[in-house]
């Protein structure tokens, strides 16, 4: 019999610090997240130095915590997976110099892991992969549609011009006087409203795959604020339903049009905005009416946001096919899939 693949992955790129052991690529045998969200709520948004000292606080804990719920010593594992980028440096850093001193300490690989891919491969957890695979990442500081011809090969061919999908809903929110991070109460009120408001549609009809979010925020924020002005009060059901159609509508839209241009065998929609119920409505529906012999896989509501688990997915493609940091691996914020040229046709 072979020996599985064990392999202890790190996530600390932005607000969750997360360990997880995952075996065979596929099998989480734990999962640690330490939210930090309570912490940076008062701010609106992410305090980047307190992020980083939390990081630093639950790190260790989460490491021990995720062997133990895991039954795994550090002599069975098979390598070490860390995000490296991209995210706040530094809460990279955190993950990273915890990642090397286990991988140092016990003579285990070091294996970099792209954020990103990391998302993509929380869908993994719902089904096998097939190429050429058309996958919507979209998350709180990327909105992104990214091609595989084939595994372990990722171009971007569309991306935000501005603010990222779970930015906007974070920062509408904050008007509506929901806690960061907004999204999943704005999903929840958008559910009980209707789009009366009908805010833009940015880059709709535009020949490219590029996203563009924040004229939409824009266009709510002005329109809450004369509201306002003129002592009128909104209801938050339909401000909350208008922007959610606005944001499906170009998701959705885009998305049709890239499948057009770059067949796929599957879809993959993940990253923290892929937890919001309209969108994941709308992408099936759409998707599996005008592409039905593709696949559609959706990440599972628990492995939307941050977590290691996903880390420990990709991070296992990456060691079967050879990828290795050195010591000297440093945290890149600005971590990025090569662009394929725009199409402009
Ligand atoms: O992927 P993620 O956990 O962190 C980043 O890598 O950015 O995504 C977090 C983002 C936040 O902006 C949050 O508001 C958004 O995902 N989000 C949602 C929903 N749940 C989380 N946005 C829309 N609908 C949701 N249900
Ligand atoms: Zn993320």
């Amino acid at each position: 019999m072979t020996e599985p693949t064990l392999i202890l992955a790190f996530e600390s790129s932005c607000d969750e610090t997360s360990v997880a052991v995952i075996k065979d690529g596929v099998e989480v045998l734990s999962n640690i997240v330490a939210t930090q969200i309570a912490s940076h709520q008062r701010f609106g948004g992410v305090v980047p130095e307190v992020a980083s000292r939390h990081h630093i606080e639950q790190i260790t804990k989460c490491t021990d915590e995720a062997l133990a719920e895991a039954g795994v010593s550090y002599d069975q594992l098979s390598a070490v997976a860390v995000t490296y980028g991209p995210g706040l440096v530094g809460s990279l850093l955190v993950g990273v110099t915890a990642a090397k001193t286990v991988a140092w300490a016990h003579h285990l690989p070091l294996v970099p892991v792209n954020h990103m891919t990391g998302h993509l491969y929380a869908a993994r957890f719902v089904g096998e992969f097939k190429y050429p695979q058309l996958a919507l990442l979209v998350s709180g500081g990327h909105t992104e549609l990214v091609y595989m011809v084939e595994e372990h090969q990722y171009q971007i061919i569309g991306e935000t011009r501005d603010d990222a999908a779970g930015e906007a809903y974070d920062k509408i929110g904050r008007v509506m006087g929901v806690n960061y991070p907004a999204g999943k109460t704005v999903d929840e009120w958008a559910a009980k409203g209707n789009d009366t408001f009908h805010f833009p549609r940015a880059m709709e009809k535009e020949a490219n795959f590029d996203f563009s979010f924040s004229g939409l925020k824009s266009a709510f924020i002005n329109t809450v604020h004369n509201a306002h002005q003129r002592g009128e009060t909104l209801n938050k059901y339909d401000l909350a339903a208008s922007f959610q159609q606005s944001v499906v509508d170009v998701l959705a839209e885009k998305t049709v049009k890239a499948l057009h241009r770059y067949p796929a065998e599957q879809f993959i929609l993940a990253g923290g905005v892929a937890a919001n119920h309209g969108l994941r409505q709308r992408l099936q529906h759409d998707l599996s009416k005008e592409f039905p012999d593709m696949t559609i896989l959706q990440a599972p509501l628990k492995y939307c946001g941050d977590n290691a688990a996903m880390i420990g997915a990709a991070g296992t493609v990456n060691y079967l096919y050879g990828d290795r940091a050195g010591w000297d691996l440093n945290a890149v914020p600005g971590l990025s899939f090569p662009r394929m040229n725009p199409v402009t046709e």
